[in-house]
């Protein structure tokens, strides 16, 4: 007896990142490949629970590669949380003889699909998913690299602004919990500090660095904010330091949604097409119930209940190094 399934469907959930749709192409590519019939559901586990679902062929993945966002949609789905959302989810990938699944996203879509898998015995892989780096069981995310490239670029045209009027900016990225993009961006951008949530940073030594910067001369400063840091909005740091050094000519800018558009970079085209040609293969060797990722080169699979309650932050080192590069 052979368990090999017939019909796999793709589908993309939570946050867009750029790379998806080169991951949605790997998938249908190789699903040929592998013999596999493929079927892209639209918006995330909302059109599955509303069986939005539509047959793909190669021509349908032609052309998107280069493409930010998602040529499948996506959404956060309230209703699939719930076990009767779940239950219609199940019901329609059995009505359109769906045996094998390939989620992309980040924690919430991986959630979901371990509760598909526990549930119904879906066979279930994930691919990681989003602009904010924070999963367990791969270096990087699909979107990633763009994002910090995206946000580099703005910050470095801050930077002219910053120069030519000695001010000080406090730019805030995104990133949820994590700091990874603040940490990247911080880096790339030779930020004067970098406030993010795995580091308790503090406003009056960042204020002493001003001060000390000045008197050496160095008379604007850029500082890259994490939306989730422990201080507050960029806005907020802003006005704290305010408080504490009126000599500061301060601005403020909020990247926001920039970051998870535009074309994906070489690196999140070739992350994205090797982790969707990896996950087809696990389903044609009946591997499911797991996460995949690249972890020193190598494709690893997590179990998702590990991808989603072990936590991945920025390496100490780097933190440290970050701090050491920006004085
Ligand atoms: O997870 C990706 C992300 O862009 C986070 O960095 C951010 O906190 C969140 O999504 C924003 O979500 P939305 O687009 O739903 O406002």
């Amino acid at each position: 007896m052979t368990n090999k399934i017939k019909r796999i469907a793709v589908l993309t959930s939570g946050g867009d990142a750029p790379g998806m749709n080169a991951a949605i192409r790997a998938v249908v590519r190789s699903a040929r490949h592998f013999e596999f019939e493929v079927y892209g559901i639209n918006r995330g586990y909302h059109g599955l629970i509303y069986g939005d679902i539509k047959k793909l062929g190669t021509n349908d993945v032609a052309n998107i590669l280069h493409r930010g966002g998602t040529m499948l949609k996506t959404a956060r789905s309230e209703e699939f949380r719930t076990t009767e959302g779940r239950i219609q989810a199940f019901n329609m990938l059995k009505e359109h003889e769906i045996e094998g699944l390939i989620v992309i996203g980040g924690n919430g879509t991986y959630t979901g699909a371990m509760h598909l898998c526990k549930e119904h015995n879906v066979k279930v892989v994930g691919l990681p998913g989003t602009i904010d780096n924070d999963i367990y069981g791969t270096d990087y995310t699909i979107g990633f690299d763009t994002a910090i490239n995206t946000a580099i670029d703005a910050v470095d045209k801050i930077r002219d602004t910053a120069d030519s009027h000695n001010r000080l900016f406090f730019v805030e990225v995104m990133g949820r919990h994590s700091g990874y993009i603040a940490l990247h961006t911080g880096i790339g951008s030779g930020a004067s500090a970098v406030f993010i949530p795995e580091v308790d940073n503090s406003v009056e030594q960042y204020v002493e660095i001003l001060k000390k910067s000045g008197r050496r001369n160095k008379l604007f400063n850029l500082a890259i904010v994490a939306e989730g840091n422990q201080n507050g909005s960029a806005a907020e740091i802003a006005e704290k330091v305010k408080a504490k050094y009126d000599k500061a000519d301060i601005r403020t800018t909020v990247i926001g949604h920039l970051q998870r558009g535009g074309a994906p970079t070489a690196n999140d085209r070739i992350l994205a097409s090797r982790l969707a040609y990896a996950a087809v293969e696990a389903l044609s060797k009946n591997k499911f119930n797991c996460a995949l990722g690249i972890v020193d080169k190598k494709i690893v699979y997590t179990p998702f209940k590990d991808a989603i309650s072990l936590v991945k932050a920025p390496e100490e080192e780097l933190i440290r190094m970050a701090e050491i590069l920006s004085m």
